[in-house]
This record gives C-alpha cells, sequence and structure tokens, in this order.
C-alpha cells in the first residue's frame, strides 16, 4: 500500500505549505495529496478552502485575490499551531512541482483539483499543461468531487492518471469509475467497505481513501487491498504499511 500525506503533513504541520510537504517527504511516504484553486489573476495556487480565513491570516476568497496578493498571508495557521512556524506563503502549484521534480523521481503527487463550489474556467487545462511542462505526467493522480471535471482531464490528458473523488459511497463503484475511463476510487473511509474495494478490484480499479489516520485503520484498509491511504499523519501510514 502507497501512503500519501493528505495537505502534506498536515497533522504535525500547517495544511499546503511547502513545509508540510518537505515534512510528508522527510517521513519517506510515497508522495502527498494537495488542493489546487486558481487566483483572481489565474494562477494555480495550492489551498483546501476557497477562502483564506481559516488557514491564513487574511480574508476573504481566493478567486479575489492575485497571486501577487495572495503571497502576502501568513499560513503558518497560529489557531491551531499558535507560534510553532515561521510564516508560511500560499504556495503556488508551479513552486510545488519544481520542488517535487528537484527532490525525487518517484515521490507521487495527487492533485486535487477544488472545482466543486467555484467553476474556474480554465483550471484543468492550466493544470495539465503545468504537469507536461514539467515532465511529471506519470507521477501525478489529478482527482475532484466534480466527476465531471475528470471525465475532462481524461479526455484532455489520457496518459495522466485520474480519480473520482466520492463524499459519500456509491453502489458498485468499479463499474462507475471504469465506465468512465477513469482510474482510480477516492471515497471517505468513513463509507467505504471491503465490497467496495473488491468492485473495484474486479474491474481494475485501484483505491486511493481518505482520510485514514488511526493505525487500526491503516491495518484495515491496507488487509482490503486499496492501492493507496491518504492520511495527515504520513509518519504513521509508513509505520503501518511497511512495518
Ligand atoms: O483528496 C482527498 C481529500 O482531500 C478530499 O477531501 O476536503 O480533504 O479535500 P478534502
Ligand atoms: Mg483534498
Amino acid at each position: 500500500m502507497k501512503v500519501l500525506g493528505h495537505r502534506g503533513y498536515s497533522g504535525e504541520y500547517p495544511e499546503n505549505t511547502m513545509l508540510a510537504f518537505q515534512k510528508a517527504f522527510e517521513t519517506g511516504c510515497d508522495g502527498v495529496e494537495l488542493d489546487v484553486q486558481l487566483s483572481k489573476d489565474g494562477i494555480p495556487v495550492i489551498m483546501h478552502d476557497e477562502a483564506v480565513d481559516r488557514t491564513s491570516d487574511g480574508k476573504g476568497l481566493i478567486k479575489d485575490y492575485t497571486y501577487r496578493e495572495l503571497c502576502r498571508f501568513n499560513c503558518s495557521y497560529p489557531d491551531k499551531f499558535k507560534d510553532a512556524f515561521d510564516f508560511q506563503k500560499i504556495p503556488s502549484l508551479e513552486e510545488y512541482l519544481a520542488w517535487m521534480k528537484q527532490v525525487s523521481h518517484t515521490f507521487v503527487t495527487n492533485i486535487e483539483l477544488k472545482n466543486s463550489i467555484y467553476y474556474y474556467g480554465g483550471l484543468e487545462k492550466k493544470v495539465i499543461d503545468m504537469v507536461r511542462s514539467f515532465g511529471l505526467e506519470d507521477r501525478i493522480i489529478l482527482s475532484s468531487f466534480n466527476n465531471a471535471s475528470i471525465v475532462n482531464c481524461k479526455l484532455m490528458a489520457p496518459e495522466i492518471q485520474t480519480g473520482f473523488l466520492i463524499e459519500t459511497c456509491i453502489g458498485n463503484p468499479g463499474v462507475y469509475v471504469r465506465e468512465q475511463m477513469v482510474d482510480f476510487y477516492h471515497p471517505n473511509l468513513k463509507y467505504l467497505t471491503q465490497e467496495h474495494v473488491t468492485s473495484c478490484m474486479e474491474n481494475g480499479i485501484g483505491v486511493n481513501v481518505w482520510t485514514v489516520n488511526e493505525e487500526e485503520d491503516l491495518r484495515k484498509v491496507e488487509a482490503w487491498g486499496v492501492q493507496a491511504a491518504i492520511t495527515n499523519f504520513p509518519d504513521r501510514g509508513v509505520k503501518a504499511a511497511k512495518g
């Protein structure tokens, strides 16, 4: 089983920052999951929420700020971590991919397109073009709760792996995913059953489940045969998967 740090090593470091990605990498995990939105001037940036309020000292929506303006906000997330960390900038996807390319030849990344609440026009193409420009097509999985957007991605870039994110669950998910020519099912751990994993396996579909933080759950999903566990604690994941 592969282990992916959810928003980086978000259990211990400010989520979706370069610090969280570096710390995830240092655990020896296989890769990370991160969330991408578009700034006002069309730059793909890494942040989970549509608004900057929860994880930075700014206020308002990402789509209303240029990337230059967003860079002033501090994402060291003091509500959760007090003053434990120095200033952390919102990373751009370009900055992240440059780091990923330089840090390892094998580290993988699940880029989640956050285009279910605001349909950021052109987000898919911008992300795909950027992944191709870095030559990272074989180390990326694109996913979204907006399953139509993922079908679009697959049409635009058949060489890049894709996954359908599902908030609750769907019957016989292997057939649902396979019929759309998508590669992975990305279910919520709370609703995942062994039958769902079996359905995926029977249809040649991998399961990348989120968010698996407890060692007991990590061992359970590994025994079920999932491809990857996405966890806030990649250190625990590595221990469960390799120990
Ligand atoms: O991609 C897996 C997981 O991150 C989906 O939910 O809300 O944490 O982005 P969320
Ligand atoms: Mg996510």
